[in-house]
């Protein structure tokens, strides 16, 4: 497996491709969610290029920047495994030389939820993926529902920027018992991954309420709190009931509904999410 740093090395890769060309952007230390992200792309694109960069702008300085965890060779070896062509790892000099100040800013839908949580967070991501896709110039770019909220800030940024390319939103991957895969999962003790249960919980508990015909989300949302409040190991951050692109806050579901949310099990932030009215087997399809 190829593993590329340098922009002139991805450039003279890139221009020896024929055919389409996907791109799966992620920070490394690889899971299988991301890996289903892989497989989706080698299964429809003829080029696979994962990109692999803990991008210090998305981070805050209280954030865990330092800590996240790294594991290069092996994340390459997962690639290949998943049949992607090259691993395109820049060093941070790469991406943010010396007197960088060109940014990439999405308005108002990054002020909400994980946004407003986390004030510059999406200014780095769009800033790195806006780089990302100038560099590969993919023809499809693979990113996993499980940051509902990054979907849809990177889906305005190419429709308002014109990127030339499709945005491919695939499903979140979990464990057996629901708890959505997530790098920071690797910081949960035995007890707290337990109570990590809960968010999964909780979100079944508001698809079974939506699939018995309830539409108010004030009740969606009561019914949820419910859950937290058997598990007091878990402290909610939000939990928000919103448009799945504009991400408005809403009082009745009319067609679709976006339940997300963030929840700190002991020092771990963990987030995840459900599309209401849209199938999710994932979390339909076990019994806790
Ligand atoms: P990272 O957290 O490494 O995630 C890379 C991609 O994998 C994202 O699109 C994310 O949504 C997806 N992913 C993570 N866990 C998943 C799961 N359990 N199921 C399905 N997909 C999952 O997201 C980022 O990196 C960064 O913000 C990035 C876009 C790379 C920009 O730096």
């Amino acid at each position: 497996m190829d593993i590329i740093n340098t922009l002139e090395d991805l450039r003279a890769a890139r221009k020896n491709m024929t055919g389409s060309v996907g791109l799966v952007p992620t920070m490394g230390f690889l899971h299988a969610g991301h890996i289903s992200l892989v497989k989706r792309a080698v299964s429809e694109c003829e080029n696979v290029i994962v990109s692999v960069f803990v991008n210090p702008t998305q981070f805050s300085p209280t954030e865990d920047f330092a800590s996240y965890p790294r594991d290069l060779e092996r994340d390459a070896a997962l690639v290949q495994e998943a049949g992607a062509n090259l691993v395109w790892a820049p060093t941070d000099q790469v991406m943010y030389p010396s007197e960088y100040q060109t940014y990439v800013s999405v308005e108002e839908i990054t002020k909400v939820l994980e946004g407003a949580m986390r004030p510059t967070h999406f200014r780095g991501v769009t800033t790195v993926v806006a780089k990302l896709f100038n560099a590969v110039r993919p023809d499809k770019a693979y990113f996993g529902q499980k940051d509902a909220q990054q979907v849809a800030v990177l889906s305005r940024m190419v429709r308002d920027l014109n990127f030339d390319l499709e945005m491919v939103i695939c499903p979140i991957v979990r464990e057996k018992d629901g708890l959505a895969l997530s790098s920071r999962n690797t910081y949960l003790d035995k007890s707290e991954r337990q109570s990590a249960l809960v968010l999964s919980r909780s979100l079944r508990k508001a698809r079974t309420a939506f699939l018995s015909g309830e539409r108010e989300t004030e009740k969606i949302r009561k019914s949820m709190e419910e859950v937290f409040a058997a598990e007091p190991a878990a402290r909610v951050q939000y939990i928000s009931i919103a448009d799945p692109s504009s991400l408005k806050e809403i009082e009745r579901i009319e067609s679709q509904a976006l339940v997300s949310m963030a929840v700190y099990v002991g020092k771990t932030r963990l987030i995840d999410n459900t599309i209401l009215g849209m199938a999710d087997p994932n979390l339909d399809g076990f019994d806790h």
